[in-house]
C-alpha cells in the first residue's frame, strides 16, 4: 500500500504505462461502474494498452450504490480472480468510484495498492486524490473508510467529453472553491475564465495543485485542511433537501450555491467584502444561468447542523479573505438566516 502518490497528467501517458510495468503488479483489476465501462473503458485501453489484459469489475452508477452491499460485491470479485496483496485496483470514474474502490482496496487482504483515473472534473480536482475514501451507512454519508493514498492518479481530459454537460460543468465549483481559498489573484483569474477553459490543463492542474499543497500539509484533516469545506454545510444541506425534487441538485451545483451563502455568511462575520460576494454571483449567473434553487431556513434546517463535522452546533468554514480560510466557525441560526434573506435579493436582482 502506498503512502506516497505519484500523478501523471495525459501528456505523460507513457510515463504512467512505465510506472506500471515496474511495479511488476500479478494482477491488474479495473473497476467501472455501469457509465464508464461503457464510454470510458473503450478510449482507456487505447490510451493504456496493458488495460486490455485486465480483470474488470463492474458496479451500478450513482450515489445510492456507494453502500457495504457493492463493497462486498467487489470484495467477492477480487477473491473469486485470487486478487493477492501484489494485485492493483485501478478505479475508473467520479468520486462514488474512487470512493468506494479505494475502500476496498485498502481494506483487502490488509490493503492493497489502488490507482484513480478520474473521469469527472470533479473527480480529477477533489476526490481522486488526498487519501480520503469511504462508503455510506446507516444514511449517513462517508460514515466508514479511511484515509489511504492512491499509489497514483491518471488524470486525461479526454475522458470528459463522455459527459453531460450539466456533470461536465459540475466540477467548476470545486476550482472556484479553490481559488477563493488561493488569493485574489487566482480568484480573479477563475473568474474571468471562459466554461471551456476550465478543461484546459492549466486551469485543472493549478486547482489540483493548490488541493495537494494543502492535503501535504494537513493529511489526517485536523486543521487546515477543513477550510477546503468552504461551501459544503450549506451545498450539502441544499444536495440533501432536493435529492427528491423532480431535478436533483448536482453536487456541483450545490457546493456553487452554498459556496454564495457562505459568502455572504463570511461577509457578515468577518466582513469579507461584499464585492467578492457580487463577483461570484455574477459568475454563477453567466456559467450556471439556469441554476435556481429557491429556499428558506426551514427547508435546510435539519440537514443543517446534521453535518457530521459540526458535533451538534452550527460550525462551518468561511473565508475570512482570499486566500484566508477560516474552519470550525459557530454561526447562530441568526446569521444563517439573516445571510439566506440577504443573499436571496442579490440573486435575484
Ligand atoms: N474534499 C475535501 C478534502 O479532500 O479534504
Amino acid at each position: 500500500m502506498s503512502l506516497e502518490t505519484t500523478f501523471f497528467f495525459q501528456d505523460h501517458s507513457h510515463d504512467f504505462i512505465q510506472f506500471l510495468n515496474q511495479k511488476k503488479y500479478s494482477k491488474i483489476f479495473l473497476l467501472a461502474d455501469s457509465h464508464t465501462n461503457g464510454f470510458c473503458l473503450p478510449l482507456l485501453k487505447q490510451l493504456i494498452p496493458e488495460f486490455c489484459y485486465s480483470c474488470l469489475i463492474v458496479i451500478p452508477a450513482g450515489e445510492a450504490h456507494k453502500n457495504i452491499d457493492v463493497c462486498q460485491l467487489i470484495w467477492n470479485a477480487l477473491l473469486l480472480q485470487k486478487a493477492d496483496k501484489h494485485s492493483v485496483l485501478v478505479n475508473v470514474g467520479g468520486g462514488m468510484v474512487s470512493d468506494i474502490g479505494a475502500f476496498a482496496a485498502s481494506t483487502y487482504k490488509r490493503g492493497i495498492d489502488f490507482v484513480n483515473i478520474p473521469t469527472t472534473l470533479l473527480a480529477m480536482v477533489d476526490a481522486s486524490f488526498g487519501g480520503k475514501n469511504g462508503i455510506d451507512f446507516d444514511d449517513t454519508k462517508n460514515a466508514i473508510g479511511s484515509f489511504t493514498n492512491p499509489s497514483a492518479v491518471y488524470f486525461n481530459t479526454h475522458f470528459l467529453k463522455t459527459l453531460p454537460n450539466s456533470v461536465l460543468r459540475s466540477g467548476i465549483a470545486e476550482i472556484l472553491k479553490h481559488s477563493l481559498l488561493d488569493s485574489i489573484g487566482a480568484l480573479d483569474e477563475t473568474l474571468d475564465l471562459d466554461i471551456n477553459d476550465f478543461f484546459q490543463a492549466r486551469s485543472y492542474r493549478k486547482s489540483i495543485a493548490f488541493k495537494s499543497a494543502i492535503v501535504q500539509i494537513d493529511p489526517h484533516d485536523e486543521g487546515i485542511r477543513q477550510s477546503l469545506n468552504l461551501g459544503h454545510s450549506i451545498g450539502h444541506a441544499l444536495e440533501s433537501f432536493m435529492l427528491y425534487a423532480p431535478k436533483p441538485l448536482l453536487h456541483g451545483e450545490a457546493v456553487l450555491l452554498g459556496l454564495i451563502y457562505e459568502l455572504m455568511i463570511s461577509h457578515l462575520i468577518f466582513q469579507l467584502p461584499i464585492e467578492i460576494v457580487q463577483k461570484v454571483i455574477a459568475f454563477k449567473d453567466r456559467i450556471f444561468a439556469d441554476l435556481k434553487c429557491p429556499f428558506d431556513y426551514i427547508d435546510i434546517e435539519k440537514f443543517i447542523g446534521n453535518d457530521k463535522k459540526n458535533r451538534g452546533e452550527i460550525r462551518m468554514s468561511l473565508l475570512e479573505a482570499p486566500g484566508t480560510g477560516r474552519w470550525q466557525v459557530p454561526v447562530s441560526v441568526q446569521q444563517l438566516k439573516t445571510a439566506i434573506t440577504e443573499t436571496k435579493q442579490f440573486l435575484a436582482k
